[in-house]
């Protein structure tokens, strides 16, 4: 079926908000690379969610840049070396993952596909990638946990005002078997996102923040004008946090703790000296400060900060294999993954992420060739310059 005819359906099919599984992976238009999956997403989704998930903050600078910084940097690729069998294997806090890829929380997966986060975490056992599941998820994290994984699954953790609900979370975590907490430390408000003050976020009838839904009082408020999720945010989430907080959270729970949304050399050492066993490198795939920094510029100078005390990742604008041999060799030990497991998810389901993760695989293997690496140890600093 052609695109345009099954567009046709879609549309009398869905309402403004609800989503279907779609069939388009395995026909002639699917899609060959990261973008060619956006545009195709687009597609499918409501406005609303569409807007939501697109969306940056204010003037969408950073969200532009940390697509444009990559481009800034150029390989200096290395000849007559021996790729003909190559390795794309590695270690994230000591656990073994088929890629040095992630995949990044992002809240409200069921928006994109019925299936949403399960989805998501079949494709991530299938391709042997670590999954960071979003606290605003809309499966809960135990039925999420309850699909079978040998790499590593991550909580990421909002701090709310109400701790005795936040330690709840940390203890269904560990208790449902994930093996890192990922605290958010950008986001203790949420940044403007005009598309989604225009098209008000609310979920859909039969979505829910289903880690939260138990407990009362915490819904997306419905009562104001702009992004009713900007309300959660600034109602539930402790805006008081600072690096005090982070012990606390070590003394609640036997996870390492990996922080997320660091831009400065200072605070990387910061959250390493207070017990951080990673840092990602992190301005909220644009969402939350417009004119923050690219991360791809702001990964040199955590790296040397933190030196080998604790790992350092990185997310923001990864679309191509080459982002990633970029942000590797800049220092990061893996990259996430955002925007493109939700378009993934859209077009696909489960197959649709599958098939993003396999495409990101590939560009990397073959970059890696190219650039004369057959593991992920060749690649060094000496491979990229900012010009
Ligand atoms: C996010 N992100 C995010 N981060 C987080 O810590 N908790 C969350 O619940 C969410 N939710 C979320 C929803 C949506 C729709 C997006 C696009 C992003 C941020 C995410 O983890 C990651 O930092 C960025 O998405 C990475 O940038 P790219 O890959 O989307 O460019
Ligand atoms: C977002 C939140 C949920 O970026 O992190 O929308």
């Amino acid at each position: 079926m052609l695109v345009k005819e099954l567009k046709v359906c879609l549309e009398k099919a869905q309402s403004a908000h609800s989503v279907q599984a779609k069939p388009i992976i395995n026909s002639s238009e699917r899609p060959i690379n990261l973008f060619e999956y956006e545009s195709l997403a687009s597609q499918y989704l409501s406005e609303m969610a569409l807007g939501y998930y697109t969306g940056g903050a204010w003037d969408e600078v950073t969200l532009r840049d940390n697509r444009e910084a990559f481009e800034r940097f150029k390989l200096s690729p290395r000849m007559l070396v021996d790729v003909s069998h190559r390795d794309l294997s590695t270690q994230i806090l000591g656990q073994a993952v088929r890629m040095p890829i992630l995949i990044a929380p992002t809240a409200f997966q069921c928006l994109a596909h019925p299936e949403g986060e399960m989805a998501t975490r079949r494709a991530a056992a299938e391709m042997g990638v670590a999954m960071v599941l979003s606290t605003m998820s809309t499966k809960s994290l135990e039925e999420v946990a309850s699909v079978p994984m040998s790499t590593p699954q991550w909580f990421q953790l909002y701090i709310h005002h109400d701790r005795a609900l936040t330690r709840a979370l940390v203890e269904r975590a560990e208790a449902a078997g994930f093996s890192a907490l990922c605290l958010t430390v950008d986001a203790q408000l949420a940044g403007s996102r005009e598309k989604s003050r225009r098209n008000p976020f609310t979920l859909p009838s039969g979505m829910q923040m289903a880690n939260l839904v138990t407990m009362k009082g915490r819904e997306i408020p419905a009562t104001v004008e702009d992004s009713r999720l900007l309300t959660y945010f600034t109602q539930q989430l402790d805006q008081s946090l600072t690096w005090q907080d982070l012990e606390w959270l070590q003394s609640i729970t036997t996870m390492p703790v990996v922080v997320k949304g660091i831009l400065r050399g200072d605070d990387a050492l910061r959250a390493v000296e207070h017990g951080a066993k990673a840092v990602i490198v992190s301005n909220h795939g644009g969402r939350q400060l417009d004119g923050a920094i690219a991360t791809i510029d702001a990964l040199p100078e955590v790296v040397a900060a933190v030196g080998d005390k604790a790992e350092v990742l990185v997310d923001g604008g990864i679309r191509r294999g080459t982002d990633v041999l970029k942000a590797l060799s800049l220092g990061a030990k893996a990259v996430l993954l955002g925007r493109p497991v939700l378009w993934g998810l859209a077009v696909g389901g489960e197959a649709g992420v599958h098939h993003v993760l396999e495409l990101l695989r590939d560009e990397l293997n073959l970059a890696m060739a190219l650039s004369g690496c057959a593991t992920l140890q060749d690649i060094d600093a000496s491979l990229v310059k900012r010009l």
